[in-house]
């Protein structure tokens, strides 16, 4: 004979042993991120409900069990990481109702909560229940990334993945062409959102566009393939660029050398003779040049004795 079946004709003959049930109406429960998420739970007793007592608890793979909430003698304790999250029974004790609802529900939220209702000296019989909890987020903003040489002939990937997303998104691949009209890839494609494409030709230039969809929404992201995008290509142009910042170094050390040569002319022997004779301009025009160098005075005095 069943335990409970041997209770219940216990009952029948003594007519005093009372049974406590707990149920829970609503066993998954389905939210969106954000939202509240109602966690009914009703009893049964016979008794008075002075010495109830109920108690929610949470458990999910990535967390221990945790209580969220409970009651006693009346008085709601409310765990501090739920506080002003949830919703405790109305006068649990007369409505024998234990329904509590939490808001602003998160993918952490997404576990098993159990409902435990105890009415002594009712506790026989089914003292609690569970909940199954599922919240619901739309995929991320999935990151779009080349992989290999953008080169005709060659093998390229696509990847697309989106950090967040529940149930896990799924990923699809379009190409669009010039017009932005939507053409099928011409290459092999996971659910996962790896796009390969073997042997890439002219044809499959241009842009793709991955869209990670799930059963509450989709996001999406764009990549460009040209052959300009290439590893070897982005290589290039960053030696080109240092070149290019080279030779302009080269050029201005060019033109500040050719300018220092022009002031020295004054003192080559041949024009020493002038200089001499004019020496208060020269002295002059020295002064109003700035960016003489000490070095280059020196030089300057040096010379002038021979003349
Ligand atoms: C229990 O309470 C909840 C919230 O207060 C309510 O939504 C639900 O309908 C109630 N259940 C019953 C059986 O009264
Ligand atoms: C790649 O494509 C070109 C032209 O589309 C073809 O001639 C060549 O044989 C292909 N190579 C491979 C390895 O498939």
């Amino acid at each position: 004979m069943y335990p409970t079946l041997r209770l219940l004709v216990l009952i029948s003959i003594t007519g005093c042993v009372e049974l406590i049930s707990v149920k829970t109406p609503q066993k998954h429960v389905t939210v969106t991120m954000g939202e509240s998420a109602l966690l009914q739970c009703t009893f049964v007793s016979a008794e008075e409900t002075t010495a109830l007592t109920i108690q929610w608890d949470f458990v999910s793979p990535s967390t221990m069990m945790q209580q969220v909430y409970y009651y006693q003698a009346g008085q709601d304790v409310i765990t501090d990481s739920y506080k002003g999250r949830v919703q405790p029974p109305y006068s649990p004790g007369t409505t024998r109702n234990a329904s509590i609802s939490i808001s602003n529900m998160q993918a952490s939220d997404a576990g098993v909560y159990t409902c435990q209702v105890h009415n002594f000296p009712d506790v026989d019989g089914e003292s609690e229940a569970n909940v199954i909890v599922k919240v619901l987020e739309k995929p991320s903003a999935p990151y779009c990334s080349v992989h290999g040489d953008v080169e005709s002939g060659h093998l390229v990937t696509l990847t697309c993945h989106s950090e967040c997303g529940s149930p896990t998104p799924k990923y699809t691949w379009i190409r669009l062409d010039q017009t932005k009209t939507r053409r099928p890839v011409l290459g092999r494609a996971t659910e996962t959102g790896v796009l390969e494409i073997r042997n890439i030709s002219e044809f499959e230039f241009g842009e793709y566009q991955c869209t990670a969809t799930n059963a509450v929404g989709f996001s999406t992201c764009t990549i460009e393939l040209s052959p300009e995008v290439g590893d070897g290509v982005i290589a290039g142009a960053v030696i080109g660029a240092l070149l290019g910042c080279v030779l302009i170094l080269l050029v201005v050390w060019f033109i500040a050398h050719t300018l220092k040569k022009r002031r020295y002319k004054p003192v080559n022997p041949s024009e020493a003779n002038e200089m001499t004779r004019s020496a208060p301009q020269a002295q002059q025009a020295s002064d109003s040049v700035t960016v003489a160098t000490p070095a280059s005075n020196l030089h300057a005095e040096g010379d002038e004795p021979q003349a």
